[in-house]
């Protein structure tokens, strides 16, 4: 889309603009070149958002943004329809109306294997009169299917795929898309009016993190990306929708219109690769580098298959493949069905999803006192794994998904996400299904359950319930609290049931006379468990904070808390309203941070640790300000030798320095190991960076 002049022409003029910030000069510049302005910002957008390559970092952005949006509130007359700021929505959106597509979208046949696409290609070459067809091959998006129309270079409604006919009208969230251009210059082409088809995502990582999200809230997950970039494309706050980070590829287009009056315009591809091409270089993101040209059907097979085997290493959900006839005035030529064309077929990959019955629910207590329902299954493979329990979340959760002991069950396994029960079969129940009776004491100690009115979660309250105080230790020696590796799940629960450990400062009490004389507990697996819980005294303060297992407080929330005391009993002294001021503390972790620290049996505890040599003390924030690494930014790359990639992380922070998410200006250190990837080129074109070996970051490091 922008070649490389431009691309070194577009940062010159943004660094121009960045140093004019402050300046008498800004304001004429501003009145003068405002659309220079948006273009800038437009570029900036798209290596971001459809190149996943930014050269400014986010802040300079911002700083661009605001200059636009500061000077367009004195401004509004100068407002254009595609200006950056023009993707923000006011108020809530009332409802979505409905809109009929300009071309029905129609759906896809679907294949299953081998001999299915040789039958499809047979019929291909009959109806083609053709010994060979040319096929372009593309990924299947698992997402939700949208319409865009543009009209005269301008985006001018989005729409849901609706029963294929009628769709709802959601052009204001379709704009949160960040990826989608809110103008093109179709008019090079002789285009007027255009219909552009697409697939809305939410990629791996945004819905691992939005998952995780609802968790914390004590809401259930959602069963896969799908329903929830369905979900987000229908929410009536357009500022949430932005917050979800959707994309979207487009890879169809159903309508043209030409611009009869246009003269000396670019020839139309002919083919429908060409077609990705054009799109891509309008400005959107077609799968332009994911699509395959491939003669005949033999090939096509090949790469399907082998394409299925890769699935996982994607960051986005496929559920299969699509074929098309390539040339599209053979598309013409072959036709649709009313249901489907006949250019085009989808390969289905093996389903994630798989039914199954559900037989009995069994309750597990967490360490928050939290009563969580666990539905046991008739096991059953989803994707090359045998599910047979299934966490149902809640009393609300199994209400809302109609559920029943006996129940036919459809469940799903979505790439890396643990499995959910996607919904029940209430019309095969055959009379002796039972409800599910949620219980009203808890399971381990019998203390009446408790649920506040702002939840959905039933807890036990008896803080010293078994299954809690067991809960609780094996989250304080796990792996990102204070990671006591031999210390698993399994010796917790059976030291506390021998009566060697009862809470979390027995972990450094431990009888370990009694201990040697049990069988499996030879000299070895002793002494390391000795070294690491003796090495654990020393783990950085955040780890501590995050063991302790406080409400709402996260790894990246007790870092922030480390951070701010120079001793942890410190907090016992923090108000509210400075505890609200630590940055992404709201009034809900403020408040569950507060009560923690003015438990008497808490603060008790904490100072046992400390007595048993638990340092309680911010040694980094001691360190800072002359810490080998104080202010410099680091990133790792490729594969270390020495050092683990968490290791080297953890040194960085330990010593004052910060881990940046990737290469922008903004960053100081590349540290690079072997095979080193994209990151490594992208840094080389950024001068400020400086790109050094492992060795050279182990050097840099206090001895
Ligand atoms: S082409 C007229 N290409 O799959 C042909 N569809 O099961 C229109 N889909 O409704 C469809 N990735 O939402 C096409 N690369 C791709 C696709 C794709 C995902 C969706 C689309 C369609 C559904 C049919």
């Amino acid at each position: 889309m922008y070649q490389e002049e431009q691309v070194k022409q577009l940062l010159a003029t943004s660094l121009e603009w960045l140093k004019a910030i402050g300046s008498a000069a800004l304001a004429e510049k501003l009145g003068t070149e405002t659309n220079q302005l948006r273009n800038i910002l437009r570029f900036h957008e798209y290596r971001y958002y459809n190149q996943n390559d930014p050269i400014i970092s986010d802040t300079e952005y911002d700083q661009l943004y605001k200059l636009l949006e500061q000077y367009e509130k004195l401004h509004p007359e100068t407002i254009t329809p595609d200006s950056p700021t023009q993707r923000v929505g006011k108020g809530l959106i009332k409802d979505f109306p409905k809109v009929q597509h300009l071309v029905p979208m129609l759906s896809l046949e679907n294949s299953y294997d081998a001999d299915d696409l040789l039958d499809w290609d047979r019929k291909a070459r009959e109806g083609s009169g053709l010994p060979v067809i040319e096929y372009c091959v593309e990924p299947k998006f698992d997402g939700a299917s949208i319409s865009l129309i543009y009209e005269n270079d301008l985006f001018t409604r989005g729409a849901t795929r609706g029963d294929g006919v009628t769709g709802d009208e959601i052009t204001i969230n379709t704009k949160q898309i960040k990826s989608l251009p809110l103008s093109a210059i179709f008019g090079e082409w002789g285009i007027q009016q255009i219909e552009i088809r697409g697939e809305v995502l939410m990629n791996k990582n945004n819905f691992k993190a939005y998952n995780e999200g609802l968790m914390e809230e004590g809401l259930p997950p959602l069963a896969n990306p799908r329903n929830a970039a369905a979900g987000s494309l229908r929410i009536k706050d357009t500022a949430v929708v932005g917050k979800r980070n959707l994309e979207a590829f487009l890879y169809h287009v159903s309508y043209l219109a030409a611009d009869t009056t246009a003269t000396n315009t670019r020839k139309m591809p002919s083919t429908h690769s060409g077609m990705i091409e054009m799109l891509w270089s309008l400005g959107f993101k077609s799968p332009k580098n994911e699509i395959r040209v491939l003669k005949g059907i033999d090939q096509v097979i090949a790469y399907v298959q082998d394409f299925e085997m890769k699935r996982d290493a994607l960051p986005y959900e496929i559920d299969g493949m699509v074929i098309k006839v390539n040339d599209l005035a053979l598309q013409e030529k072959l036709g649709m069905t009313s249901h489907h064309p006949r250019w085009a077929i989808a390969f289905k990959f093996k389903a994630r999803q798989a039914s199954s019955q559900l037989l009995e629910v069994e309750y597990q207590v967490g360490r928050t006192g939290a009563v969580t329902p666990v539905a046991k299954i008739a096991p059953v493979n989803v994707g090359g794994v045998t599910v047979s329990s299934i966490s149902i979340h809640n009393e609300e959760y199994i209400k809302e998904k109609n559920l029943l002991l006996g129940d036919h069950i459809l469940i799903e396994r979505a790439g890396d996400v643990i499995p959910q029960i996607v919904k029940s079969f209430p019309e095969l129940r055959k009379g002796a299904e039972k409800s599910i009776q949620f219980p009203t004491s808890c399971p381990v100690c019998d203390h009446p359950l408790f649920k506040t009115a702002d939840e959905a979660v039933w807890r036990c309250t008896n803080i010293n319930c078994r299954a809690q105080v067991i809960e609780r230790i094996i989250h304080f020696v796990s792996k990102d609290a204070m990671d006591i590796r031999s210390f698993g799940d399994a010796n917790v629960r059976k030291f506390y049931e021998m009566g060697f450990l009862k809470d979390i400062p027995g972990i450094y009490q431990l009888p370990f006379d009694q201990i040697r004389q049990l069988e499996g507990f030879g000299g070895k697996s002793i002494q390391n468990l000795q070294l690491a819980i003796e090495a654990s005294k020393t783990q950085p303060l955040h780890r501590i904070i995050y063991g302790l297992g406080i409400r709402y407080v996260g790894e990246t929330t007790a870092k922030t808390l480390a951070n701010a005391v120079d001793h942890l009993l410190d907090f016992s002294r923090f108000s509210i309203e400075e505890l609200q001021a630590l940055e992404d503390v709201g009034i809900k972790v403020a408040n569950s941070i507060q009560a923690f620290f003015s438990d008497a049996e808490n603060l008790t505890l904490l100072k046992k640790l400390e007595a048993l040599g638990i340092g309680l003390k911010n040694e980094m924030k001691e360190f800072h300000p002359d810490a080998a690494l104080v202010g410099k930014t680091f990133l790792f790359t490729g594969t270390l030798t020495r050092l683990k990639r968490s290791e080297a992380e953890e040194k960085v922070e330990l010593n004052g320095g910060k881990i940046l998410g990737g290469v922008s200006s903004k960053l100081d250190y590349l540290v690079v190991g072997e095979e080193a990837g994209s990151k490594l080129e992208k840094a080389k074109k950024i001068a400020t960076i400086n790109i050094i070996s492992e060795e050279e970051f182990i050097k840099m490091l206090p001895s």
